[in-house]
Formats: structure tokens, C-alpha cells, sequence
């Protein structure tokens, strides 16, 4: 099956390099693959054309939420209109399409979602995703994940944050009232090339439901950091130029009921423990501006 790869130098598309799938990057250049702006629909049909692929997974994003919030035009661009392009032609050239969205396109007030669950997005971010998702077919694959990484290009991961923070004798604030089910971008990518290739609807990608205070603890637990200076702190105390929502964890009874698989927190952290970067060897550029929580 040949698998292409939107946005192959993102922290997530970069971990499907390994797996020899064909691809593009945006901005960045990225060894064999080429670089295209896929807001414009010449680029994406020319591209597909070329490439023939069976599968597109679709990572392209524009994941700074405030950022999205302050410019919904760029944000439906990036998040919508890239899928749609893609969505036109995925018919005459013969794709199928997996979608990368969120957690977040639910409201947050429960938690623990399931996939029959609507969508009630809150805030711009999640408005483009979800109606990027109201676009596929039955036969593509909708994957909601909220993703743990090292890198980030569209902001400073929250893994990046926090142990840059510590590294640098700050005392970070982690939120004890927001939930979520974080999971690695290197597990995610590897459940793809691995079992859910062929999977069609949508599947929910999580670890259960934590606190942000409690991943961060478990996160610097184990790297080895000293977790005394993590801040405890409230999102109801919080004021984000975009609205946050409060509880978002995932329920993935659907994905351990047809795949067997049940991801672990622990076995996360232990994988971004052995893929932590040495600061010097990453770009300047992915350490810039950000969204810390
Ligand atoms: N990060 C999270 O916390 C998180 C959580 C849940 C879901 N997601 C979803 O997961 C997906 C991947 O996120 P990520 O963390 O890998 O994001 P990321 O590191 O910011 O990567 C975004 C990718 O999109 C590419 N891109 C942006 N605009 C483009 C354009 N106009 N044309 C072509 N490529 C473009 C970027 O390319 P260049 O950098 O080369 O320009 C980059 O490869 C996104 O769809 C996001 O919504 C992310």
C-alpha cells in the first residue's frame, strides 16, 4: 500500500519517516521531500497526481490555538481548506484519507469521550477540525488524539515547555482541573503503519484520563527531573485569549476492543525518555513563541 504523508516535518509527520512513506513538507525542507503550500489547490493536485498513493494521511496543522483564534482566516486555511482540496480528489485519483484531528473538538464538559459522541467544538482551533472532519467519507479514518512530543512546529510542545522550564530553575504551573489522555506522537504513528492502515470511521487514541498537573508529574518523574517546583494552578483561573476546554480525555475502549491495544501512560514518558533531543542538534525556530498549556 503506498502511503503519502502531509506535513512530514511536523512532530507528528516526521515520525513517519522511518516507515519509508512518500510526503511533503511545508516551510521546512526535509531531506527527499518535496516542499509544497498546500492551501492552494494547483499544488495538491499536481502532487497527488505525481505520487499515486493508496492512503493520505493528513497531518498538516496549524496548531497554536490562540493564534488560530486571533486569525480564523489562516486557521480554516491550514486546517480546512488543505483537507478539502484533498477531499476533491480523492475520488478521481483513488485515496483514501486519514485524518489527524482532536481531542478537542468536544466541548470539555464531561470528558472521556467516546466516538459516537458529537463534536461541540469551543473555540476556532477546534471549529476548522471539526469541520474539516465533517467532510470525509465512511471509508477514510478520523483519528482524535491529543499527542505528547519533543517537537512541535506550530508551538513549543508542552513536553518541550515543562522541561525546559525545570532545566532552567523556573517554576511551571500545571493546571490540576484540566483533563486529558495524551499519547505519543511515535505511538501514534506506529498504530497507523501498523494496524489501523485498513480501520475506517473514527477512533479515539488516548491513555485515560489525567490531570495536566498529572501528566507533568508522571513526564518528569520520568525523565528523572525533580518534580517540587511544578506549580499546582486552576483553568478556571485562567484567562486564554482562545477558550480552553476543561475535559477532553478519551475513551479508547473501541480501539482496545478491535486492535487489542491499550496504551499506557508510563509507556509513553518511557518513549519520549529514550527519544529526548539534545538541545543543541534541534533548529531555533521550533523553540520560538508557544502555548504553554
Ligand atoms: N500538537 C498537538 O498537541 C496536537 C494535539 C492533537 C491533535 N493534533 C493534530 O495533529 C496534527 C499534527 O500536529 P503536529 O503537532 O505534528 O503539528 P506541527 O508540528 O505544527 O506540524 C504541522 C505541519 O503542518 C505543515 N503545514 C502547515 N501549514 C502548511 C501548508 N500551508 N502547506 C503544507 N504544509 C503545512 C507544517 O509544515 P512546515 O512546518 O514545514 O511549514 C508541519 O509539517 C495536526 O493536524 C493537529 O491539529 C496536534
Amino acid at each position: 500500500m503506498k502511503v503519502f504523508v502531509t506535513g512530514i516535518s511536523g512532530g507528528l509527520g516526521r515520525e513517519f519517516i522511518p516507515y519509508g512513506v512518500a510526503g511533503c513538507s511545508g516551510a521546512s525542507k526535509v531531506d527527499r521531500f518535496p516542499q509544497a503550500d498546500l492551501t492552494a489547490p494547483q499544488v495538491v493536485e499536481e502532487l497527488l497526481s505525481e505520487a499515486r498513493p493508496d492512503v493520505v494521511i493528513h497531518t498538516v496543522g496549524w496548531v497554536d490555538v490562540d493564534a488560530c483564534e486571533r486569525d480564523p482566516g489562516r486557521a480554516a486555511s491550514i486546517n480546512f481548506r488543505t483537507l478539502l482540496h484533498l477531499r476533491r480528489l480523492a475520488v478521481p485519483l483513488r485515496f483514501r484519507i486519514v485524518y489527524i484531528s482532536t481531542n478537542d473538538v468536544f466541548p470539555g464538559d464531561r470528558g472521556m469521550y467516546r466516538e459516537a459522541d458529537r463534536p461541540d467544538p469551543i473555540n476556532v482551533y477546534s471549529m476548522t477540525k471539526a469541520a474539516a472532519e465533517a467532510i470525509l467519507r465512511p471509508c477514510d479514518l478520523i483519528l482524535r488524539a491529543p499527542l505528547l512530543s519533543w517537537h512541535c512546529n506550530g508551538k513549543v510542545s508542552f513536553v518541550r515547555w515543562l522541561v525546559e522550564s525545570l532545566e532552567e530553575e523556573d517554576s511551571p504551573t500545571l493546571f490540576t482541573d484540566q483533563f486529558t489522555s495524551p499519547v505519543t506522537a511515535t505511538t501514534l504513528a506506529r498504530l497507523l503503519m501498523v494496524d489501523l492502515l485498513e480501520e475506517k470511521g473514527i477512533l479515539h487514541i488516548g491513555t485515560g484520563r489525567r490531570s495536566r498537573w498529572e501528566i507533568g508529574n508522571a513526564l518528569v518523574r520520568g525523565l528523572g527531573l525533580p518534580t517540587g517546583r511544578i506549580r499546582k494552578g486552576s483553568l478556571a483561573g485562567h484567562r486564554f485569549l482562545a477558550p480552553r476546554p476543561r475535559d477532553v480525555s478519551l475513551d479508547s475502549d473501541l480501539l482496545a476492543k478491535r486492535h487489542g491495544r491499550k496504551i499506557r501512560l508510563e509507556e509513553e514518558i518511557e518513549i519520549l525518555r529514550e527519544r529526548r533531543p539534545r538541545r543543541e542538534t534541534e533548529p531555533a525556530t521550533l523553540r520560538a513563541g508557544g502555548d504553554r498549556q
